[in-house]
């Protein structure tokens, strides 16, 4: 067992760290500590014994001033007594009363697991190696209590967490905080890393030492969101990416999420992580529970790409159990960049053939197939195939891709409507909106009230009568705007604080009930390019689409951010046509190619419109990509420079689990500097072996090539890139 009790002491322990928390004499539980692995010895002497004046102190403590919730670090904070800090619950109690102190009242460690009934969560494989902890925590007053779920996954590092309320007080509470995860660190010398961004620059890399206050980051649009992703690294400020203190906190949530890291007068610091409490509040009746999403935690001594190799592992093997997950993705080709709205089915079929003749492996027809879909103002909701676009409807057309030998896939956007379709027409009551007010309009489009079980049911059921009438092998799941006016007409007024995450809950069910039940189906995620990137999501979908933005400059930074959580196999990259749509910025094929290798490869271009010159690139790099797709998929990613540094290049390397082979890709950003000596610095080969580069016919040792690095040619234009295949050769150095 990787976890242990003992003397009021719970050690959980993984391969290279460990988390500690006590149960005080009074009944708290304390968080003691959680870092690089040590024994499962009681660390609690690190907490020390001072008056902290003006701090109260809780009756049961009678004269010890020293005894102080809010000086003590708390693994779940209490409520109106006495902790100041962000707290982890926040709830009314039946008698109106705000207060909540959880104690200690009984805990169970088995083998295996623990899962969630409404919500996504990392699941352990068969013979994985994981423990789970449940701790209950119950007020003495109000009954209500908690129980805090943890597990870990031994080898992958990872330690996940999560709470469920249950009311057992004698009344209806209204609970209106529920965190995920809190913890508190004895001190706060930390820089904050988060994600922000926006469509069309997602997942951009923001790095700051705390400050004392709160360091807030979060989403409140419905959806996890471009804005801010909902993972954050905390980390010393010396850390980089191979040396250095680094923790991970993964919110696996879709939806509101809201991350503090508080540093308190006495520069000590709370993490607290979950759903955002803002316009939220759950009544439960007595006897009813609430489950808070769950956060993936992972630490490392040794810098962020290996925080990073922990996040990749166990999103690449325990959060999704789709047969795609481990498989080789197909190179698809997608119309919406090349024809947007306005195609037919010759058209489709005249380009499926010509990306055929590329190596091509699953066409993809984007939006526009179904109703009156012919710009963004009309059809969505209405997943009926337009016939005079596709005569035939979608079985016909994809039996013609069929029959050239590719996989064929489809566009769906359930989760919206436009007003002018038949859906709306007859439902105008499924969509969220206030009451006496207009609604706003995003991209011409509403949002589906999603927290009604007649709009779940009726979602579920108009995919899958689409799927099911057979010819899909790929689904594109988009979600293309935010909610706001969200008030629902199927609940009552005094239950609106409950919409945010009901939509969620309803989502989760609609995925659910679509995706399980098409395992043969590959389903891609997206929303308006990568604003709903998520760890949940990626219990759904093998892969999501990163950004609309296919600028492969632009991609370098949008890439780079995404890699720090989510593994390479999970991030949709395609090449487009130059100059690209939103940057107008022309690069050259080469570049573009190398960059879109950088995820689940694939099109967005018309290939009737590309040179000679054009096809036979593409040609060669298809099979490029289909000779190193596992590599790309499954092997060790590292960051080897930053495209925000002020460096010529940005590089980036995989390398095989089994350190035989890599591949190391470059971009030039800056010529500025042209005839500077530039050295690409491998990592994660051994230094002892010899490796062979076909690129540059040398023969170096791993040493040389981590040390000293691969000389970077002179002279090249901005914007130009270079690929490296290294192989281990049978030969060591000595
Ligand atoms: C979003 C997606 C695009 C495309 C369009 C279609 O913007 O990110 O890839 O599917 O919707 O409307």
């Amino acid at each position: 067992m990787s976890i242990v009790y003992e003397n009021g002491v719970f050690t959980l322990q993984t391969a290279h760290s460990t988390y500690q928390m006590k149960i005080s004499e009074h009944g708290h539980l304390l968080h003691l500590y959680y870092g690089s692995r040590i024994s499962d010895a009681d660390v609690s002497y690190l907490i020390p014994r001072v008056v902290r004046s003006h701090e109260s102190n809780p009756a049961e403590a009678g004269e010890d001033r020293v005894y102080s919730l809010c000086a003590y670090p708390q693994e779940f904070s209490s409520n109106d007594a006495g902790d100041y800090r962000v707290p982890s619950i926040e709830l009314i109690n039946p008698d109106g009363s705000y207060a909540f102190v959880g104690k200690y009242r009984t805990h169970t460690i088995y083998h295996g697991k623990y899962r969630l009934s409404t919500l996504p969560t990392l699941f352990a494989r068969q013979n994985e190696n994981a423990d789970t902890l449940e701790i209950v925590l119950e007020d003495e007053v109000t009954h209500v209590s908690v129980k805090l779920l943890y597990s870990t996954f031994y080898e992958k590092d990872i330690i996940t967490r999560s709470a469920i309320l249950y009311n057992s007080s004698e009344g209806e509470i209204r609970l209106q905080r529920l965190m995920s995860a809190s913890l508190d660190f004895m001190t706060c010398d930390y820089d904050m890393i988060d994600f922000f961004g926006h469509h069309y620059l997602e997942r951009q890399t923001d790095r700051h030492p705390l400050t004392h206050g709160i360091n807030e980051i979060g989403s409140f649009r419905g959806a996890s969101g471009h804005f801010h992703n909902p993972f954050v690294i905390l980390c010393d400020h010396n850390t980089d990416e191979d040396r250095g203190n680094a923790y991970g906190f993964c919110l696996m949530y879709s939806g509101n999420f809201v991350f503090d890291a508080e540093v308190d007068g006495y520069s000590q610091t709370r993490v607290a992580m979950g759903i955002h409490p803002k316009q939220f509040e759950f009544k439960l009746a007595k006897g009813e529970t609430f489950e808070a999403p769950e956060v993936a935690m992972a630490y490392s001594a040794d810098g962020l790409s290996e925080l990073s190799h922990r996040y990749h592992d166990i999103f690449r093997e325990n959060a999704c159990d789709s047969k795609f997950v481990s498989a080789q993705r197909p190179i698809l080709i997608n119309s919406w960049e090349p024809f947007y709205f306005s195609f037919d089915s010759e058209k489709l079929i005249r380009t499926a053939e010509s990306a055929k003749a590329l190596g091509v492996e699953l066409f993809v027809l984007d939006d526009g197939w179904f109703g009156t879909r012919n710009d963004g103002r009309s059809g969505l909701g209405d997943w009926v195939a337009n016939e005079q676009k596709l005569p035939g409807g979608i079985p016909a057309l994809a039996d013609k891709i069929h029959q050239m030998g590719m996989k064929f896939g489809l566009w769906f956007e359930p989760e919206m409507v436009n007003e002018d379709s038949d859906l709306y027409r007859a439902h105008p009551d499924w969509v969220l909106r206030v009451p006496n007010r207009a609604p706003s309009r995003s991209r011409h489009q509403l949002c589906l009230d999603l927290s009604r079980p007649d709009v779940c049911a009726h979602l579920i059921q108009a995919v899958n009568d689409v799927l099911d009438a057979g010819g899909v092998d790929y689904v594109k799941w988009d979600y293309n705007r935010y909610v706001c006016d969200v008030y629902s007409q199927y609940y009552p007024a005094n239950r609106q604080g409950e919409i945010y995450h009901r939509y969620i809950l309803g989502l989760y069910k609609i995925l659910d009930g679509i995706i399980k039940t098409h395992p043969h189906i590959l389903f891609e995620g997206c929303s308006g390019g990568g604003g709903r990137f998520d760890g949940a999501m990626l219990t759904y979908f093998p892969q999501i689409w990163c950004s609309d933005n296919t600028d492969a400059i632009s991609r370098l930074t949008i890439q780079y951010g995404t890699s720090f959580a989510y593994p390479v196999c999970t991030m949709g990259a395609h090449i487009s046509a130059c100059p690209t749509k939103k940057t107008k910025r022309t690069v050259p094929f080469k570049t573009r190619a190398v960059t879109a290798m950088h995820g689940t490869f694939g099109y967005e271009l018309d290939p009737a419109k590309m040179s000679e010159e054009e096809i036979d690139e593409c040609s060669e790099y298809t099979t490029f990509y289909k000779k190193h797709r596992v590599l790309i998929a499954y092997g060790d990613y590292y960051r080897l420079s930053s495209p925000y540094d002020d460096s010529i290049f940005t590089a980036w390397q995989f390398v095989s689990k089994d350190r035989g082979q890599s591949l190391v890709c470059a971009v030039t950003q800056d010529i500025s500097i042209l005839d500077r000596n530039c050295y690409i610095h491998l990592r994660g080969l051994e230094s002892d072996s010899l490796y062979e580069i076909p690129q540059t016919g040398q023969t170096l040792s791993g040493a040389a090539l981590q040390n000293i690095g691969i000389l970077l040619p002179h002279t090249q234009p901005q914007y130009n890139a270079f690929i490296f295949e290294i192989k281990k050769l049978n030969t060591k150095t000595i």
